[in-house]
């Protein structure tokens, strides 16, 4: 270069060098990179697929630029292994420098929390529906849901609507063991019994001899959580014990009538009432061009699932208007903080307190409309919190 002395070298290098890492900066500084960690094989493919495809919606329909920034979405299978994901979490942050994360399901979510913490990476939670987990990181915030937030509102139902004998059949994993809890407090708090909690494996589960077990103990109804993806393999298995026709009846989150599964479903999980923040029927503007969106895009009905991957990348987009593009990760989550939006599920919002997503809770009946079944709202709770951590601040 021109210095010829090393002395003369020290300074000009040093000037070069900052030089080329300012442009480094300012062509890394338009774009700003998103890595979502999703479990697209294993036991939770389909809430990985889901995600995906209504996070590649968003940004079909929103554009691919905000705030002067090119956005980039990176997108790795965990495989649903906790340990991948806390991997891919690591990669994305040190070497493709991600300035946001989304993290999957509860198991991936919790290993990937100190990658956030320690790296100061905001996450957007988006699967997850275990309460704890946004007490993992002060850079976690949840766009989905919880399981106690639609478990306990569906015992009080069952409580108001007659059912006093219950067997829970659980998934079992955080989640599940989170609806069974919440159900059980508001149930037993009504005056009704728990006779038996029955846990069924994550992987590959076969529901038919619990299901079996719970008919024997004659409960008046079934209280039953199954991840998403799973809500047809358990139809299937109910029809073929006779127990959608013993009159025990069939509640619980809205997990159980999953509409990526419910158009499968044939007459099975008719009349069966769940208290879930989603229905792919939500009679709204926005939700009716959602629905037909997602549809049309990936060739599935739009789920609860998919709503939180939507409305995370809504988020993200709206939070990068807020700060101009700033992505420093507190900045970041304090422009998250209370932050209120229409959802194609209702009104949404972030509570400033927890991080937590604020949602409607509604009262769904299974119907059959124009030949096919949907769950049908006939009740709202609205702007319901995450009923642990209300319990946990009093
Ligand atoms: C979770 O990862 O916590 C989870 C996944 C799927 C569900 C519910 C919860 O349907």
């Amino acid at each position: 270069m021109r210095h010829n002395h090393f002395s003369h070298c020290f300074v000009g290098c040093l000037a070069v060098a900052m030089a080329a890492l300012g442009a480094g900066n300012a062509a890394a500084q338009d774009t700003v990179k998103i890595g979502l960690v999703m479990p697209l094989t294993g036991a939770l493919a389909a809430p990985g697929r889901e995600i995906v495809d209504a996070a590649k919606l968003y940004m079909a329909q929103h554009g691919d630029t905000v705030a002067g920034k090119k956005i980039e979405l990176i997108i790795r299978d965990d495989g649903s292994v906790p340990d991948n994901a806390k991997r891919l979490a690591q990669e994305l942050v040190v070497n493709d420098k991600v300035s946001l994360l989304g993290a999957g399901s509860t198991p991936s979510a919790m290993s990937m929390a100190p990658i956030a913490t320690q790296g100061k990476v905001p996450t957007v939670v988006m699967i997850s529906g275990t309460s704890v987990v946004t007490e993992r990181s002060p850079y976690y915030v949840r766009t989905c849901f919880t399981l106690g937030q639609q478990s306990g509102i569906m015992a009080d139902w069952a409580i108001k609507n007659g059912s006093r004998k219950v067997v829970s059949v659980l998934s079992d994993w955080a989640p599940g063991a989170e609806a069974g809890k919440v159900f059980e407090q508001n149930f037993t708090k009504g005056g009704g019994q728990v006779l038996e909690t029955l846990k069924v494996p994550l992987a590959n589960p076969d529901f038919a001899p619990f299901l079996q077990r719970a008919s024997d103990l004659k409960p008046d109804t079934l209280f039953v959580f199954v991840p998403a993806g799973q809500a047809g393999t358990l139809a299937r298995q109910f029809a073929e014990r006779g127990l959608d026709k013993s009159g025990i009846k069939l509640v619980g989150p809205g997990d159980i009538v999953d509409d990526d599964d419910l158009p499968n479903t044939g007459d099975t999980l008719i009349g069966v009432v769940t208290a879930g923040f989603y229905s792919a029927a939500h009679p709204s503007a926005l939700n009716k061009e959602y629905a037909a969106a997602y549809q049309k895009a990936s060739g599935h009905r739009a789920n609860f699932i998919s709503v939180g991957g939507y409305d995370g990348m809504h988020l993200i987009y709206e939070t990068l208007k807020k700060t101009g593009g700033n992505t420093d990760a507190d900045t970041v989550i304090g422009a998250m903080k209370g932050m209120s939006w229409e959802s194609p599920r209702g009104p949404i919002s972030i509570d400033p307190r927890t991080r937590e997503i604020v949602q409607n809770v509604y009262i769904r009946r299974v119907e059959k409309v124009n030949g096919a079944p949907w769950a049908i709202e006939f009740e709202t709770f609205p702007a319901v919190k995450d009923p642990l951590k209300e319990a946990a601040a009093q």
